[in-house]
C-alpha cells in the first residue's frame, strides 16, 4: 500500500500539514500536487513552529524526497524565501525536487488577482491575492510560463510577451511598475530559474520509481474539497482541484497508485474568504472557538469564519474523495462547550429538507441547517493519548461524527504538537498508521 493521499474535507486549514509531517519521516517521497502559496501548512515540533506555503510538509526529514508536482503553481520568489528561511532554521532542503511542468506565478498574475477582486467589489471571492487564479487561468489558456521556461532567455521572453499581450488593458494601472518591464522581468525570472535549477527534475519519473519500487509516497493536498474548482462552492473556490483524484493528475501518478485516502476534518468548521457557509456562527461561541483554536489564516492572517460541523457537506466530500479514513483535528478546542451542534440536514427557502449537498448555488446560499445537539465536556483533553482517556461526551462526539460521515476516524488531534494525537484501532491498522512512528 504505497500511495497515501491526504486531503482537506472542508474549506481548508483542517491540519493537513501536521498529518503529513507525522507520516513523512518514514516515507520515501512527499509530493504536493495542486495549489500554490495560497496554502499555509503549520507544523509544531516542541517549541518550534514551521509554516509551509510551497515546500511540502516532509522537508524536515533529510531522508525524504519532497516534490513540488506538475499540478502546483509556483511563485519562485516565495519558494526561494521559504528555502532561505528553512536554511536559517538549520533545515537541509537539498532533497527538494520541482517539476519542470509546474506553472510559474508571474508579477502580472498577482496584479490581476488584486484587480479582479477590486472589480468584483462586494461580490469578491476573498482570494489570498497570491496570483493563483490568473496563473491557473493562463495554464488553461495555454499562455502559461512553466518552470522549464525559466532556463531559456529567448523562450521566456517570447512567452512573457505572448502572455501579457491580452492583459494589457487590465494591467494599465501598473504599466509603469518596474516589475512589469519586459527586460527586467525576464532577467529576474531567469535568475530565479538559475537559483532553482539544482532542484528541477523529472518528478513524474521520480514518483513512479518510488511507487514501482514499493516505496511510500505521500500525496499532500492543499485547500480542500469544498474549495474545489469543479465540486466546491463555485465561484467562491480556489482555481485548482483539491479533491483526492487530483493527486494523480498533479503528480503524474496513475489513479490506481492512490491506495489509501485520508480526509482531514476539523472537529468544527472554519472558512477564510467569502462564500456560503450554512453552519456559520457569530457571537460568543465563534469568538471563543476562534481564540482557542488560533483561527487566523497562516497565509494572510485573516480571521477565519467559524461554524459547527456540517455532516451534509462532509458526506459529500467523503464521497468525492472516496475517503478511507478521517483524521479529526482540534477536538481539544471544543472543550468547555456546554453543548455542541452538528448539522445533519439543510432546510431550503421553500421548506424542503435536503440530506444531500445541493448542486445549485442559490439553494446552498439560502440553506439553513437542521442540527442535532450533543452534550459537551469541560475537561482539557490535550493529554489524552487513547480513545478511552477522553471524557465520555467526547468519545460519544467522535462516535457520532464517525457514524455521520460513514468513514472510520483513524486519528484524533488533541493539540497542535506532533505528539498530541490519539490513534484509533482503525488508524493503527491502516497503511498510514503503520507508517507513523507509533510507540
Ligand atoms: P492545513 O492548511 O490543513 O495544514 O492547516 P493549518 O496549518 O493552516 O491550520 C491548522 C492549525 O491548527 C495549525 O495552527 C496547527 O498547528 C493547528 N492544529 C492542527 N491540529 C491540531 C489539533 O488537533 N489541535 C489544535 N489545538 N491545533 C491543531
Ligand atoms: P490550506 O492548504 C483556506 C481560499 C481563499 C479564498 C479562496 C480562493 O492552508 O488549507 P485563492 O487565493 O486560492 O484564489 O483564494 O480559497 N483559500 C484557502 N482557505 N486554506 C487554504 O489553504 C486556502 N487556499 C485558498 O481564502 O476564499
Ligand atoms: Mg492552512
Amino acid at each position: 500500500m504505497p500511495g497515501i493521499v491526504i486531503v482537506g474535507a472542508q474549506w481548508g486549514d483542517e491540519g493537513k500539514g501536521k498529518l503529513v509531517d507525522l507520516l513523512a519521516e518514514r516515507s520515501d517521497v512527499v509530493v504536493r500536487f495542486q495549489g500554490g502559496n495560497n496554502a499555509g501548512h503549520t507544523i509544531v515540533h516542541g517549541d518550534v513552529k514551521y509554516a509551509f506555503h510551497l515546500v511540502p510538509s516532509g522537508i524536515l526529514y533529510p531522508g525524504t524526497t519532497c516534490v513540488i508536482g506538475n499540478g502546483v503553481v509556483v511563485d519562485p520568489e516565495v519558494l526561494l524565501g521559504e528555502l532561505a528561511q528553512l536554511a536559517t532554521q538549520g533545515v537541509d532542503s537539498s532533497g527538494l525536487r520541482i517539476s519542470p511542468n509546474a506553472h510559474v506565478i508571474m508579477p502580472y498574475h498577482k496584479f490581476l488577482d488584486v484587480a479582479g477582486e477590486a472589480r468584483l467589489g462586494k461580490n469578491q471571492i476573498g482570494t489570498t491575492k497570491r496570483g493563483i487564479g490568473p496563473c491557473y487561468g493562463d495554464k488553461v489558456l495555454r499562455l502559461g510560463i512553466r518552470i522549464q521556461d525559466l532556463l531559456d532567455e529567448k523562450i521566456l521572453k517570447k512567452k512573457i510577451v505572448a502572455a501579457m499581450e491580452p492583459k494589457m488593458r487590465s494591467l494599465r494601472p501598473w504599466e509603469r511598475d518596474p516589475s512589469l518591464d519586459l527586460q527586467q522581468m525576464t532577467e529576474t525570472y531567469l535568475a530565479f530559474g538559475h537559483k532553482l535549477e539544482r532542484h528541477i527534475a523529472d518528478t513524474t519519473a521520480l514518483v513512479w520509481d518510488a511507487l514501482d519500487g514499493g516505496g511510500h509516497v505521500l500525496f499532500e493536498g492543499a485547500q480542500a474539497a469544498l474549495l474545489d474548482i469543479d465540486h466546491g462552492t463555485y465561484p467562491f473556490v480556489t482555481s485548482s482541484n483539491p479533491v483526492s483524484g487530483s493527486a494523480a493528475v498533479g503528480s503524474g501518478a496513475g489513479p490506481k497508485d492512490l491506495d489509501e485516502i485520508w480526509g482531514v476534518v476539523k472537529a468544527y468548521s472554519t472558512r477564510v474568504g467569502s462564500g456560503p457557509f450554512p453552519t456559520e456562527l457569530d457571537g460568543q461561541i465563534a469568538t471563543d472557538l476562534r481564540k482557542k483554536g488560533g483561527e487566523q489564516g497562516t497565509t494572510t492572517g485573516r480571521d477565519r469564519r467559524i461554524g459547527w460541523l456540517d455532516l451534509i457537506s462532509l458526506k459529500y466530500a467523503a464521497r468525492l474523495c472516496t475517503l478511507d479514513q478521517v483524521c479529526l483535528t482540534k477536538l481539544d478546542v471544543l472543550s468547555g462547550q456546554e453543548t455542541i451542534k452538528v448539522a445533519t440536514k439543510y432546510r431550503t427557502q421553500d421548506d424542503a429538507i435536503l440530506e444531500r449537498y445541493p448542486y445549485h448555488q442559490t439553494v446552498l446560499h439560502h440553506a439553513t441547517p437542521e442540527y442535532d445537539e450533543l452534550p459537551g465536556w469541560e475537561e482539557d483533553i490535550s493529554g489524552c493519548r487513547e480513545l478511552s482517556d477522553l471524557p465520555k461526551a467526547a468519545q460519544d462526539y467522535v462516535a457520532y461524527v464517525e457514524e455521520g460521515i460513514g468513514v472510520p476516524i483513524g486519528m484524533i488531534g488533541v493539540g497542535p504538537g506532533n505528539d498530541e494525537n490519539i490513534w484509533t484501532r482503525a488508524g493503527r491498522e491502516s497503511a498510514a498508521g503503520k507508517l507513523a512512528n507509533l510507540s
